[in-house]
């Protein structure tokens, strides 16, 4: 449809009816194709407002949504389509590994794959919008949705972001298969004080613009179609209400002209706030601010008209806001084919169907993190190796987002590996255990049902028994191989935890088993950094497994075989302590450096009882195979043309100016005796400015595959604009003078070589 007609369709509508578009309301309240009006009314949605619903959240279903897309539009005063958002994250129901362990691919074309897989089904399935990607930077593991993210790196998370839009929209959201993405939390969510949910965030406005949201931006520059509000403060103030942030920052210089949705009774929340003092402010504050859609409360659709009425709120912001609203329903072709993709024999060949599962598993096995490896890995199939742990017959390895993919589609462990050595298991020279449940009765999870711990058989059988038979199967076991982790719920949403350990029971199960028998391989199931010290102490083998998804049995089992070898790498920094968080790499030079030669000197930035740097640092992890890094060198390019090998030098070394490239190459070779991957990082320091920038930041990363003996030339690009940074006058530029850079294969590497920007 073609804008005038849009603005013409605007025109006719009355007042509540464009109110009216605004208002989202979730799938629970339809009992059949049609809203439930009773539970309705108790929320204060009036039955107006249900018939003229703009869109709805979390219902799912071919058939379901096409019937009530019909029914709806029927009743519609102007036939106005239904939109269907859902959270749609790490999968639809091929479940691909949680978001963070994404980042540890360190490979954005598993997110670009993952997000395809997952457009494909959902939009089969009738859904038009994904609450996806959440690009939220997240520096502490206390806080429960870091699982959510990529990591901590503003690089790396950036890059990820590009890649999941296009995945999800292509070139053209209306296409068959795409479905529009919506960037979340805007903005800085990721940084609650304490890491505690919903908490306060604390931010200075140039960590702000330039920490976080440059991924933002490069979801926005990609082309999200939507954007959601977070439910935190910032400055002091919610920014559901934040005009300066979705104004000016959003609207205005990032330029996205897309439609902006609060979280889940976030406009409610902005009297809770205490900043409004009941929901009509509420809701005059949100329109204010640019917040379109309001999901999931009655603000708008209840209060907004007599807001308007008294003019304490232009008609003019409303018309706007609907607007983008009806812009966003044509741009997915919706007043041409209200049910798009929906349709019941796509669903049917789609879901779960053998492609997606093999994507799924291979983005699984590039994000397992190799942490140790004390010539434990891989195993042999003629080993005599003990499968232990409450993960090794769980299916719940999903993660906490996956809220429409189901466990008994997955892979457990023991499934995968029973597949992979079928003799050896039938030999019975591969043994499983339980040995725990994941969390005792008391190791409480508000709002988790201890009685339902988890998918493993055999719940009748007494703890002690479990950790008997265990260690029996140990005690005959050339090497076992521990599976772990936290329970799904203990990360996610609201899933906050002031200590990072694993649940209690697992470690006595670590601890008895490293009595009986010292080849412990440990793989891990998690959402976020562990405090893995006793873990590293007591085995010979890490491996980390996050939430892995559907095929994850099968890809832990090819991974441990040897039939790949890890090459996932830590999105995030793996803390010594949880007294170290917040511990990410990009920190800031203070003036008290620690150094190490001065080990007794207390008036130090520094702590006393625990180093500074984390136990794992970011972009770490091992391979099967080894590699070797010859030196770097820089070049000069002009006007995209390289100068070859002689790079320009003058006092300062290799100078670069305003619209040339500086080319940063090394070669790598693979010195192993396996194929492996090498994830080879580009840090850049700026080595001074006007203000305390960051020790190295990562400004490029590529992983490359190399066959045994192989090598090969690694390149990266350096602009003008990726030194930029705001600065002492809070303008976004770089200032002239020296540079390091460094590339290795963590973010601790000191191979570098310097160069300047005049
Ligand atoms: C979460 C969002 C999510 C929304 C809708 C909220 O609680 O913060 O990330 O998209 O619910 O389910």
């Amino acid at each position: 449809m073609e804008r005038e007609k849009l603005e013409a369709l605007l025109k006719e509508m009355t007042l509540e009816e464009k109110i009216n578009q605004l208002f989202q309301l979730h799938g629970s309240f339809f009992e059949g194709d049609t809203i439930a009006t009773g539970p309705a009314a108790e929320q204060g949605f009036s039955e107006r407002s249900i018939q003229e619903l703009g869109s709805v959240l979390g219902a799912i279903g071919a058939d379901s949504l096409k019937r009530i897309q019909k029914n709806h539009m029927e009743k519609h005063p102007h036939h106005i389509p239904l939109l269907f958002m859902a959270d749609v994250i790490n999968g639809y129901k091929t479940i691909f590994p949680i978001p963070l362990a994404q980042g540890a691919a360190f490979n954005e074309e598993v997110a670009r794959t993952g997000a395809e897989v997952a457009a494909r089904e959902a939009s089969a399935a009738g859904i038009h919008v994904t609450f996806s990607p959440m690009v939220d930077l997240v520096r502490d593991a206390r806080w429960g949705r870091v699982m959510e993210s990529n990591g901590e790196d503003v690089y790396l998370n950036s890059v990820y972001a590009k890649a999941l839009v296009e995945g999800y929209q292509g070139d053209d959201p209306k296409a068959e298969g795409k479905i529009a993405a919506c960037v979340k939390h805007f903005a800085a969510y990721g940084a609650p004080t304490a890491g505690r949910d919903y908490n306060n965030v604390e931010l200075s406005e140039r960590t702000l613009r330039d920490d976080y949201l440059p991924a933002y931006e490069a979801a926005i520059k990609a082309g999200a179609l939507l954007v959601m509000t977070s439910f935190n403060t910032l400055n002091r103030i919610p920014s559901t209400a934040n005009q300066w942030l979705m104004r000016k920052v959003l609207r205005e210089e990032m330029g996205f002209q897309g439609v902006l949705i609060s979280d889940w009774a976030a406009i409610e929340e902005i009297a809770k706030h205490d900043l409004a003092v009941d929901k009509k402010e509420a809701a005059v504050l949100a329109l204010k601010a640019g917040t379109d859609i309001d999901m999931m409360t009655n603000c708008y659709c209840a209060y907004l008209k007599e807001a308007i009425e008294a003019g304490e709120v232009s008609e003019d912001l409303l018309d706007e806001a609907v607007l983008r609203v009806l812009e966003l329903k044509n741009k997915l072709g919706l007043f041409e084919n209200p049910y798009k993709d929906a349709d019941a024999e796509q669903e049917k060949r789609w879901i779960l169907c053998e492609e997606h599962r093999s994507k799924s598993r291979k983005a699984a096995e590039e994000t397992f993190v190799l942490l140790e490896n004390d010539h434990m890995l891989p195993l042999k199939e003629t080993e005599r190796v003990a499968f232990i742990g409450p993960y090794v017959d769980e299916k719940k390895i999903l993660g906490f987002w996956s809220i429409f993919g189901e466990a008994k589609d997955a892979v457990s462990v023991k499934e995968g590996v029973s597949e992979r050595v079928k003799h050896a298991v039938e030999a019975g020279q591969v043994t499983f255990s339980q040995g725990c449940e994941i969390l005792t009765e008391e190791e409480f999870v508000p709002g988790f049902d201890p009685k339902e711990k988890n998918s493993a058989a055999g719940q009748e059988v007494s703890t002690e028994e479990m950790m008997r038979q265990a260690l029996e199967h140990a005690k005959q076991a050339d090497k076992v191989v521990l599976c772990l982790g936290e329970h799904t719920t203990q990360s996610g949403e609201g899933g906050s935890r002031a200590e990072i350990t694993l649940p209690r029971l697992q470690m006595e199960l670590l601890r008895k088993i490293a009595a009986v028998n010292e080849n412990i391989i440990v793989v891990l199931f998690h959402g976020r950094p562990l405090d893995l010290r006793e873990v590293k102490a007591l085995s010979k083998a890490v491996m980390l497994a996050w939430m892995p998804g559907t095929e994850g049995g099968n890809a832990i089992a090819a991974t441990l075989y040897g039939d790949v070898s890890p090459s996932g790498r830590l999105p995030m920094s793996f803390p010594y302590s949880v007294g170290q968080v917040p511990v990410f790499y990009a920190e800031f030079h203070t003036g008290r450096h620690m150094e190490s030669y001065m080990p007794d000197n207390r008036f130090q930035s520094r702590y006393i009882d625990a180093p500074n740097a984390p136990l794992y640092p970011f972009g770490y992890g091992l391979s099967y195979t080894t590699f070797a890094y010859e030196d770097i060198r820089l070049h000069v390019e002009k006007d995209n043309i390289s100068d070859g090998n002689a790079p320009e030098e003058n006092n300062d070394g290799i100078a670069l100016h305003t619209g040339e490239k500086l080319l940063v190459s090394v070669r790598v070779k693979n010195t192993g005796s396996v194929k492996g991957a090498e994830v080879v990082q580009m840090y850049v320091r700026d080595d001074k400015a006007s203000v305390v920038r960051p020790v190295r930041e990562l400004k490029g990363f590529s992983k490359v595959w190399l066959e045994p003996g192989e090598e090969r030339e690694v390149c990266f690009t350096v602009t003008e604009e990726m030194l930029r940074f705001h600065n002492i006058n809070m303008e976004h530029t770089v200032e002239p003078g020296s540079f390091t850079v460094f590339v290795g294969s963590d973010s601790t590497t000191e191979r570098q070589a310097q160069f300047c920007f005049l």
